[in-house]
């Protein structure tokens, strides 16, 4: 954990709460005026990134509701531009464009990534801006892969503020179908292999009857 974080994070409101718990001590060097860091992607963080293909995505109203929607794509979609920077191209959806609007009039948004198989999960504060297809229909273009069926609108520009690892506690292992295949495919291949052992074995048990 590093300081950015804990500049957003640790509002008056927290702090106080984490007294009456006695986690204060814990935290507060995090806020301390020699912490630093926590506001600039590393190569781990990127690699993090480059391999996801969902987030989720809070946004906030101007009146402060917040919205949490998920974002999905082919691995990747969501990419690291440089250490401060992350887009991805927003597609087509239900048109309700709640995070869209949301966004328009309130930049802040809060990223969670996860790692369901390795437990892992990054978060992620940054301020955003949509351009869209119209005024950049090349930017949009270069955030989006053409093979992944989905209609883009506008690519999201997001300036990173902070980021946090979370530990692993509670994450329960999930697997992609993708991920599944390798070991679902040994599986069907020793399935027919017994099969055609099974089956051998009742001919020539027929002929000897
Ligand atoms: C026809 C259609 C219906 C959808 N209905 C819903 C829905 O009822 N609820 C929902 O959360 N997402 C729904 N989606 C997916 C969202 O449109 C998509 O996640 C979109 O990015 C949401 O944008 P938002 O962040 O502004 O909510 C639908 C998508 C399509 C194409």
């Amino acid at each position: 954990m590093a300081k950015a974080f804990a500049k957003i994070s640790f509002t008056p409101s927290v702090v106080k709460i984490q007294k009456q718990h006695g986690s204060d001590k814990v935290y507060s060097k995090f806020l301390a005026p020699d912490a630093q860091g926590g506001d600039q992607l590393s190569e781990g963080e990127a690699e993090f990134i480059g391999a996801r293909d969902s987030f989720y995505q809070a946004s906030a109203s101007k009146d402060g509701w917040p919205y949490v929607q998920y974002r999905g794509g082919p691995a990747g979609f969501l990419k690291v531009l440089d250490a401060k920077t992350l887009a991805y191209a927003d597609f087509r959806g239900n048109r309700q464009y709640i995070s869209a609007g949301n966004m328009s009039e309130n930049d802040r948004v809060s990223l969670i990534l996860v790692d369901y198989p390795n437990r892992r999960r990054l978060k992620i504060w940054a301020r955003a801006r949509l351009v869209s297809l119209e005024d950049n229909p090349e930017l949009v273009a270069s955030l989006h892969d053409e093979s992944y069926r989905a209609r883009p609108m506008r690519a999201v520009i997001l300036s990173l503020e902070a980021f946090d690892w979370n530990c692993p506690q509670h994450i329960h292992p999930r697997f992609t179908r993708a991920e599944l295949e390798p070991y679902v495919g040994d599986l069907h291949a020793q399935i027919a292999d017994l099969q055609a052992k099974n089956q051998s074995l009742k001919t020539k048990l027929s002929k000897r009857i």
